[in-house]
């Protein structure tokens, strides 16, 4: 039989890149091999995000360009997913005429079944009903190639409507899997050899809360700590509404966590906060800031902003920009505010101006580059434990591992060494990376 091939482009977040991992692993079991040659592709899906304006139309115009491929190839099918099918629905076939299917973030489940139906009737389908039970919440995406690490999803959608967000009117309401369907997934993993496992969630600090009593982030933090072969946990995104002390406690006391926190600020003005119905002051985040450095000193804590969120003035964001002096973030991603349909935002007076928000956005960027220099500085000098991933990206002779911290660290070792944890001295700080030298080398050197 002839090979089938999937060519899968993924836009946006990493709950993205995972629902693209599984729904390779469900067309595997319909026969189809991912490839990253478009042109070779029986079956293209496009993997959309609309958080920004700009993701978006990145979307239209890849469809534009891959929509080609059809020129040649009668039999090519076209299908989206994610974010952006789930809001225009059955829109995006009069918007875009190549496509064939449109399936939304609930309805992951239902890929194979929608390509055999496109095969055979060749008729336009769109799939984006919302369901209680979100089936493609367990799909298992076996690892690949030699995969150290993996994300594993905690839970979906988002009850928060933060002013500026489209998530939860295209993720559906928050719903948590139960603990015993996540242990049972990482355990797999942990068979086939991963070491590290990301849980993923819109707010994983409310774990739990449809779940019955006595399941929260933590319980479910301390149970995956205790499965074999997983040395490092990682979690993404918390809110800092919900940052419990247990959470924060946890960081000392539960060792494969890692000492990471994403913790999304998005302003430092109370004023806008309080617009963007966020459920916390600057200070109430400050105070978190504290309890997890006092805690942890050595914890990186990295963040989201916006800057031109409809009605900021320039006093607003200069309470952002002293904010950022006050905590130093490791590293944060910024974006410009973009106005999305049906948010309360979008009737909020007060629009800024595009210019406006690229010079803020663009000193505050300055800004947070020269605190993450700084930050990647006061490692030289100290040792840090590493899980070795691969080979570098930079030269074919190195290594490249993260820190506990998440940080690349870029090395000279042997290729024997991918998959194992090791200690390792930083020698050198750049903005995007480190430098180190494994601590035997160190030693041998002496
Ligand atoms: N405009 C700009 N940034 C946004 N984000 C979410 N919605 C918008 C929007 N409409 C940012 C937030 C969030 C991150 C994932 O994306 O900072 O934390
Ligand atoms: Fe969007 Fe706010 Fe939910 Fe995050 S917490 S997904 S920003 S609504």
């Amino acid at each position: 039989m002839k090979n089938k091939y999937l060519y899968i482009q993924t836009f946006g977040c990493q709950m993205n890149v995972h629902d693209s991992e599984q729904m390779a692993a469900l067309l595997a079991d319909s026969g189809y091999k991912t490839t990253d040659n478009a042109k070779l592709a029986d079956l293209i899906i496009l993997n959309t995000c609309s958080i920004r304006e700009k993701a978006a139309q990145k979307v239209y115009s890849e469809l534009g360009r891959l929509g080609k491929l059809k020129d040649h190839n009668s039999e090519l099918i076209i299908g989206v997913g994610g974010c952006l099918a789930q809001h225009l629905g059955s829109r995006f076939h009069k918007k875009v005429s190549r496509l064939d299917f449109v399936f939304g973030t609930h309805n992951i489940h239902r890929l194979p079944e929608m390509v055999a139906a496109v095969c055979k009737k060749r008729e336009k389908i769109t799939s984006i009903n919302f369901h209680k039970n979100i089936h493609s919440i367990g799909i298992y995406a076996p690892p690949v190639n030699g995969q150290l690490i993996a994300f594993v999803t905690i839970m979906q959608g988002c009850n928060n409507y933060c002013a500026y967000c489209v998530v939860p009117y295209l993720r559906g309401p928050e719903m948590s899997r139960p603990p015993g369907d996540i242990i049972e997934e990482i355990n797999k993993l942990a068979d086939q050899g991963l070491k590290e496992v990301t849980l993923l969630g819109q707010n994983v600090n409310s774990y739990g809360n449809t779940l019955e009593k006595g399941i929260n982030f933590t319980s479910l933090i301390k149970k995956i700590g205790k499965v074999s072969g997983i040395e490092r946990i990682r979690f993404t995104t918390s809110h800092p509404r919900d940052l419990s002390e247990e959470l924060i406690n946890c960081f000392t006391e539960e060792e494969k966590l890692c000492e990471h926190i994403h913790l999304p600020v998005q302003s430092g003005s109370n004023r806008l906060l309080a617009l963007m119905n966020r459920g916390y002051s600057v200070e109430d985040y400050l105070k978190k800031v504290d309890r997890l450095r006092h805690g942890c000193p050595q914890i990186s804590i990295t963040s989201d902003i916006i800057v031109g969120f409809p009605g900021e003035t320039e006093r607003d964001y200069q309470e952002t920009i002293d904010m950022m002096e006050k905590i130093r973030f490791d590293s944060t991603f910024s974006f410009k505010y973009s106005e999305r349909k049906g948010t309360a935002a979008e009737k909020l007076e007060g629009k800024i101006a595009d210019c406006e928000k690229q010079r803020r956005l663009k000193l505050l960027q300055d800004l947070q580059d020269k605190h993450t220099l700084e930050k990647n500085t006061e490692l030289e000098g100290s040792r840090q434990e590493l899980l070795i991933e691969g080979r570098s990206k930079n030269s074919e002779n190195d290594l490249m591992g993260r820190t506990s911290s998440w940080k690349i660290v870029n090395f000279k070792g042997k290729q024997e060494l991918i998959g194992k944890m090791m200690d390792i001295t930083i020698t050198k700080s750049y903005l995007h990376s480190l430098r180190g030298k494994l601590i035997e080398e160190v030693g041998n050197v002496n």
